[in-house]
């Protein structure tokens, strides 16, 4: 039988608004619809931002994966959960794998897709780009990420500071994502760069509690969502 088609679906960071029409017409076209969620609990944002665009009544089927760095665990879930989504296509049905913001950017959709195209090198792929959080994010806060022969990068802040240390020289503007964890670590590290001052924090951007903190330091010490990225703008910081 003819396998069918995996589309990766980037269904935008948080406001249900910012997906594109061809994200909306590929998951109103497939049978079955993939969402990711933690293994700890069944919640998808992904599926929380799509919902409201899905209305042909495609099969949903929730797919868990480990929060956690350990490779081993990682590629397990990976190979198991791309097996499940396998079995879908060789039955000929078109299905889709949602993913918050852009599914090629810091997202389980990449090692997915990596999988089941090592596994079944004949499936048709197709990628559906999203808006990522960055873009809503710079949106929201009014920030330019660069301009003219201007430079800028996304970096994680998942270690805190260093990759901030190792790449502020070379540009002009940086982005980085998951900085819930280490936010003190990272305000150390403006510290010591001196630039403290050109940097924003966005928390769960375009959702209800969106904030938009242009003076990230007041946030020392609290906690902040696992959906917070930090915007740096070099020049305005000095
Ligand atoms: C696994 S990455 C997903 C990135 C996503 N694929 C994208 O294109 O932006 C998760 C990180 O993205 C950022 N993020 C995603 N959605 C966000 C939102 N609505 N507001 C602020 N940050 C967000 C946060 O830094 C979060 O820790």
């Amino acid at each position: 039988m003819k396998p069918g088609t995996l589309y990766g679906v980037g269904v935008g960071p948080g406001d249900p608004e910012l997906i594109t029409i061809k994200a909306v017409k590929v998951l109103n076209q497939v049978e079955v619809i993939f969402a990711a969620s933690s293994s700890k609990n069944e919640y998808s944002l992904a599926l929380e931002n799509a919902k409201s665009h899905m209305l042909n009544g495609a099969e949903v089927v929730r797919l868990s994966f480990p929060m956690t760095r350990e490779q081993e665990m990682l590629e397990k879930a990976w190979e198991e959960n791309a097996r499940r989504i396998l079995a879908f296509i060789q039955q000929g049905k078109d299905v889709a794998f949602i993913t918050i913001g852009d599914p090629l950017t810091y997202s389980t959709f990449g090692y997915v897709m990596e999988t089941i195209q090592e596994m079944a090198p004949e499936v048709p792929v197709s990628v559906i780009p999203g808006v990522t959080s960055y873009q809503a994010a710079t949106a929201a806060a009014r920030e330019i990420m660069a301009a003219q022969e201007q430079t800028f990068c996304v970096i994680s802040g998942s270690e805190g500071g260093e990759q901030l240390k190792e790449v502020i020289n070379k540009v002009d503007c940086v982005i980085m994502l998951k900085v819930y964890k280490h936010l003190d670590k990272i305000l150390d590290t403006l510290e010591e760069l001196g630039i403290k001052g050109g940097a924003t924090l966005v928390s769960r951007c375009g959702m209800e509690d969106q904030i938009v903190c242009k003076n990230p330091e007041k946030l020392r010490g609290k906690k902040v969502p696992y959906l917070s990225l930090m915007i740096v703008k070099k020049e305005k910081g000095k």
